[in-house]
């Protein structure tokens, strides 16, 4: 398939891109963009590498991208920098890191302890600090980088349905983008997070259909968001159409937090 951005400013050729949770959901949407958009290298990282390398796959088969897949628990540190070592070597360059990894237990306040508890921020937070990390390095050095967070609605709201630590490790993630905005602009790196509202992917589906008709019954939109809704917002925010826009969080959720 030929590449099928629309101009210049959308186009990420000659880029190469790090895309965490990549092989389902929004990841696996971001994926499938990112290739649209003429991305010239992607890894696609995922603890199921066996996904991952089938969405590597299917993407090497529909574009002239070089997509490969890293087999990778993003809250381990040791493996995020081997995964990024990886990534240096094969395209030399790392310009964008969209951090979508994450996991959404539906543990209440009665079920939590300490270990669930960390593994959920583990998980969802430390993860994207530790992608964060790990590529810095190479963009202070580029002079040029983006950084898109896949934070949630439920980091203004609280967790709805999830683990308490879930939306805790969501607003995490928006300070944190805040911060390395500020301390990495004068090196021309931008980061930016999204914060989507309930959206059609295996992670609500593992809450059952009562909470999803539940989640669109509040929306005012009547209806969830698509993947491909989330992965447009995050095409926005990696090319040249979001020049001026570092530290913000664009809340894509239909309308969720009006109501
Ligand atoms: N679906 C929603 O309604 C929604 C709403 C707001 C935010 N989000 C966020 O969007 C992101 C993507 O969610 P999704 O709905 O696509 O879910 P999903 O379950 O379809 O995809 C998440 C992916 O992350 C991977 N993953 C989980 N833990 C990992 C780890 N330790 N190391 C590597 N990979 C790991 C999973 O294997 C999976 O492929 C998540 O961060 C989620 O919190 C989703």
């Amino acid at each position: 398939m030929e590449n099928c951005y629309t101009d210049a400013m959308e186009s990420l050729d000659g880029k190469a891109a790090i895309v965490t949770g990549g092989a389902s959901g929004i990841g696996e949407a971001v994926t499938q963009v990112l290739a649209e958009a003429g991305i010239a290298g992607l890894c696609i990282v995922d603890r199921d590498g066996d996904r991952a390398e089938q969405v590597a796959a299917d993407i090497r088969a529909k574009f002239e991208v070089d997509a490969i897949a890293a087999c990778t628990d993003v809250s381990d540190g040791g493996q995020v920098a081997a995964m990024v070592a990886r990534t240096l070597e094969r395209f030399q360059r790392i310009d964008i890191l969209v951090n979508g990894a994450g996991i959404a237990p539906m543990v209440r306040w009665a079920e939590v302890t300490e270990a669930n508890w960390r593994h959920v921020i583990d998980t969802n937070l430390n993860s994207a600090f530790l992608c964060m990390l790990s590529v810095l390095p190479t963009m202070k050095k580029q002079k040029s980088g983006r950084i898109v967070n896949i934070s949630s609605a439920g980091a203004i709201l609280g967790s709805v349905c999830a683990h308490p630590a879930y939306g805790t490790s969501k607003a995490g993630m928006i300070a944190m983008t805040k911060s390395a905005a500020k301390e990495f602009a004068p090196d021309g790196i931008l980061v930016n997070a999204i914060a989507p509202g309930t959206i059609d992917t295996p992670m609500t589906h593992s809450f059952g259909e009562q909470q999803k008709q539940a989640f669109i019954e509040a929306a005012p939109m009547k209806r969830q968001g698509t993947a491909r809704e989330i992965a447009d917002a995050v095409w926005y925010l990696v090319s040249d159409r979001s020049t001026y826009v570092t530290g913000v969080t664009l809340h894509v959720n239909g309308g969720s937090l009006l109501v």
